[in-house]
């Protein structure tokens, strides 16, 4: 076992590595970075974990079950592990090894590295540490040094739509939210080294860029821009034809970035702004800072910026302190701004939040009830909106191919999945696409004006 895990120090030879992600956008973003950091060291991706060399889960701790999921998972590779007669490294990355190390030590001797997420810069000295020691080796300090400064330049393509975190971590402390004890506090990174990897990713084939932050509109360069300034500056990038931004606080939206919503043709008319409530009652319980008209006269602001701006959020119902009349509130809402998408979730206690030993917890099955509700809404605007987008030409960004022979897939401005009858040639080309028809989570559609690639 011990001589298995010395080879993982050998720089050259060849060894496989296989990444399972859950939760956000930035723990995909995070997996593609540690698997950076492991290329140099011989580690390349491997699509199955059986007989892996290495094995990283990169967990998230956003509501319920989430420690439960990692140790059934980690059950499994277990035995996998015992397979390779204990050759395989076994680490825990992400949010819950962040807020449950300890435990996940003591009840998994078998796992050999736990780290946080901000920490995986390290990951090349923790391997060599886990072989040497032959012990498990934990990292979850919040560094003093920028993990971002000391990843490597070299990345795997990461294709035709790419992400890009600039912003880390979290200030806000909403009553009911993890992310703040497992991301650390707020940082973003410079402007110079975010254009630097923009220009990067578009080398490598990026076609249009999602901005990541867990508050990606509070960014701040350190050269005093906003993310307003930064998108007008990554707007400029030749090739780069679409940009995204997520997720966003509603509190952090402002002048200039409202202007470049208006100005900025390559920056998507579709954001995602979490409201989670309806209620000002609640609202406040949240500690969100903001009114349920506050969100509303944004969204105006938003629409008169860009009119054909579609927009999605997030909802909790069943907050402690949460009544029928509160949840009432997140209806009329919802009405008031019609949703294109939305994602909504029942509220899940969080150990170490201030909502989870509130009074008034919410019982079960009211959430259940709220939540039904909720939903039937939702889906009800969803599927007005696709189905307002019938008859509509809209450039659509082709990533792969169909389900069906001949048909290419790819995305609208609005991100909805859309398909057509076309050559896979088309791939990581944008294409005027006339909506022909929708289906439950997908639209379908013809070219109707065809532009090579020049
Ligand atoms: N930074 C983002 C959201 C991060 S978490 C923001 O400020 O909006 C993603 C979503 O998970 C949240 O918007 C919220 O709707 C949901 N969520 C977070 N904690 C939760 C909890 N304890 N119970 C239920 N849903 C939760
Ligand atoms: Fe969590 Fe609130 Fe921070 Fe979003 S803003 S990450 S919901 S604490
Ligand atoms: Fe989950 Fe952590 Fe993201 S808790 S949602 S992986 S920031």
């Amino acid at each position: 076992m011990e001589a298995g895990r010395e080879a993982a120090t050998i720089a050259t030879a060849r060894k496989r590595l296989h990444v399972i992600t859950w939760g956000c956008q930035m723990n995909v973003y995070d997996s593609g970075r540690m698997a950076d950091v492991l290329a140099p060291l011989g580690y390349e991706p491997a699509a199955e974990p059986d007989g892996a060399d290495m094995v990283i889960l990169n967990t998230c701790h956003i509501r319920d079950k989430a420690a439960e999921k990692v140790f059934s998972e980690l059950g499994r590779l277990r035995r996998l592990k015992d397979a390779t007669d204990g050759r395989m490294i076994l680490a825990v990355a992400g949010c819950v090894a962040q807020a449950e190390g300890a435990e996940i030590l003591a009840r998994a001797p078998y796992v050999d590295i736990v780290l946080g997420p901000q920490t995986y810069h390290k990951l090349p000295e923790m391997v060599a540490r886990a072989a040497r020691a032959g012990g498990a080796v934990i990292e979850t300090d919040f560094p003093a040094e920028d993990k971002f400064d000391y990843l490597p330049e070299k990345a795997a393509p990461q294709g035709i739509a790419a992400f890009l975190t600039i912003q880390e971590g979290c200030d806000k402390f909403c009553s009911f939210c993890v992310v703040p004890y497992t991301r650390g506090a707020e940082q973003s990174r410079s402007a110079a080294t975010v254009l630097a990897e923009a220009k990067r990713l578009v080398d490598q084939g990026a076609v249009e860029i999602s901005l990541l932050g867990q508050n990606v509109n509070a960014w701040h360069g350190t050269e005093g821009w906003g993310l307003g300034r930064l998108l007008r500056a990554l707007a400029e990038i030749q090739g780069l034809r679409r940009l995204r931004y997520t997720t966003s606080h509603p509190r952090d939206m402002d002048d200039e970035l409202y202007a470049a919503h208006r100005d900025l043709p390559n920056l998507m008319p579709f954001l995602h702004l979490p409201v989670q409530s309806g209620s000002d009652r609640i609202l406040q319980a949240m500690n969100r800072k903001h009114t349920a008209d506050e969100y509303r006269a944004i969204v105006g602001r938003l629409r008169d910026a860009r009119p054909d701006l579609a927009l999605s959020s997030d909802f909790i119902v069943g907050h402690p302190g949460e009544t029928e009349a509160d949840f009432e509130a997140t209806m009329q809402l919802v009405r008031d701004v019609r949703f294109a998408q939305a994602y909504s979730f029942k509220y899940s206690p969080r150990p170490g939040t201030p909502a989870a030993g509130a009074p008034q917890q919410v019982p079960e099955a009211e959430k259940d009830r709220r939540l039904q509700a909720l939903q039937a809404l939702l889906r009800e605007q969803q599927a007005a909106f696709n189905a307002s987008c019938v008859g509509l030409t809209m450039p659509v960004l082709f990533t792969g191919t169909g389900r069906h022979p001949g048909q290419i897939a790819g995305r609208s401005p609005y991100l909805q999945p859309v398909h057509v009858m076309g050559p896979s040639d088309l791939i990581g080309t944008e294409q005027t696409v006339t909506i022909t028809a929708t289906h439950p989570n997908s639209l379908a559609g013809t070219i109707s004006q065809e532009r090579r690639r020049a």
